[in-house]
């Protein structure tokens, strides 16, 4: 393995912070890294997917090491399913395109997420009425300090709201390696989420495919959510927030239009919350007047305000404090905390 000193992250996060890391080393395979992390364990780490979900708002000094093992495997199949290996440095979307070209659903509504396969599992990433645990099998992971391979089902991995037991009890403790999908060969169509079903009939689609749900996606998304290759961003700073039913009503009496959805069940989730209703951050954010406001740097994505962007040269904590005040806004105004969805480092 080759240890590289005081490397620039910019290139290796979406948000394009450029914080330095003391070490940095890429390893395809996890014996490359084994005996380095054994020798230099007092050695702060940060382990590194496709850096889409995460702001540094500091140099690391440590060392940076990029998951970048690949692969994609079909392992085995049954009447009604194939199951898919892939490696946890695999870019997702990549991923989902291999699996669409050979007519696996499942993945379709997953398209364009940024990010590489095993941040997937890591936050149960989710978009337009799907989430990762629907189409997840299991999946390996190396635990650092036993230095042994584990194996997770579903059930292992506690998936919650953007949350796994990755983010929770396991954090830092463990690196996937590579995480098995359950796709079908037959497709289930999910239309029913937001602007699917509008954008199929923009394209005039005549016969409904998991290629024309990935297109349609994939026009949605690119509409609305900025490309990090033209202006940085990690998707959804925020989660969605959940609230009571009884708050709900109040809020309702004096904001009758507020978007609402009932609040998902997940019953393996580490912490599981008993709230009824989960509200769209994004509205409550614009409602607050922070949709499109730029500061310095650092601001609010004009078109989802959901999303914080970096015009260029903003520090992470820059982004740090403009999140901040939005959430001091939006508590002020509705009395509801919003809750980071991505890593601070
Ligand atoms: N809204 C506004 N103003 C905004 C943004 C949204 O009023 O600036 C309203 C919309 O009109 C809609 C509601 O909020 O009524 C929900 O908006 P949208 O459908 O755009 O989705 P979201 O709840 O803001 C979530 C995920 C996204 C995912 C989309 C589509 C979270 C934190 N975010 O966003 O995921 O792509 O749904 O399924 O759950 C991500 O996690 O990084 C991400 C992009």
């Amino acid at each position: 393995m080759q240890i590289r000193e005081n490397i620039s992250l910019r290139q290796y996060n979406t948000f394009g912070i450029d914080v330095r890391a003391r070490y940095f080393a890429s390893f395809a395979r996890i014996e490359e890294i084994e005996e380095w992390i054994e020798r230099n364990s007092s050695v702060m780490r940060v382990i590194l997917g496709g850096g889409s979900n995460l702001l540094f708002t500091r140099n690391i000094d440590g060392v940076v090491l990029k998951n970048e093992i690949m692969g994609i495997e079909e392992i085995t199949e049954d009447e009604h399913d194939v199951y898919v290996r892939a490696g946890a440095g695999e870019n997702w979307h990549r991923f989902v395109q291999h699996c669409l070209t050979r007519n696996w659903a499942g993945l379709e509504n997953l398209s364009l997420i940024p990010g590489n396969v095993g941040a997937a599992p890591m936050q149960n990433i989710g978009a337009y009425g799907v989430e990762l645990q629907e189409v997840f099998n299991s999946l390996s992971a190396y635990h650092i300090r036993e230095r042994k391979i584990h194996h997770f089902t579903a059930g292992d991995c506690a998936f919650g709201y953007r949350e796994s037991i990755f983010k929770k009890q396991y954090k830092n403790q463990f690196i996937i390696l590579n995480v098995t999908f359950r796709l079908r060969k037959r497709p289930v169509f999910h239309t029913a989420y937001g602007a699917i079903r509008e954008e199929l009939e923009k394209m005039q689609v005549k016969e409904l495919s998991i290629q024309a749900i990935s297109q349609a996606v994939i026009n949605i998304r690119s509409s609305k959510l900025p490309d990090p290759s033209q202006i940085g961003n990690a998707g959804s700073f925020f989660k969605n927030p959940e609230v009571s039913n009884k708050k709900f009503e109040m809020l309702k009496k004096q904001y009758p239009e507020i978007p609402h959805y009932p609040a998902k069940v997940y019953p393996n989730a580490t912490r599981v919350t008993t709230n009824e209703v989960k509200l769209a951050a994004g509205w409550l954010i614009e409602q607050c007047g922070w949709k499109g406001v730029r500061r310095g740097n650092a601001g609010v994505h004009a078109k989802q305000a959901l999303v914080l962007v970096n015009y260029g040269n903003a520090t992470g904590k820059e982004i740090y404090e403009l999140s901040e005040d939005v959430v001091r806004s939006v508590h002020k105004k509705f009395g509801v905390t919003l809750e980071r969805e991505v890593n601070i480092l």
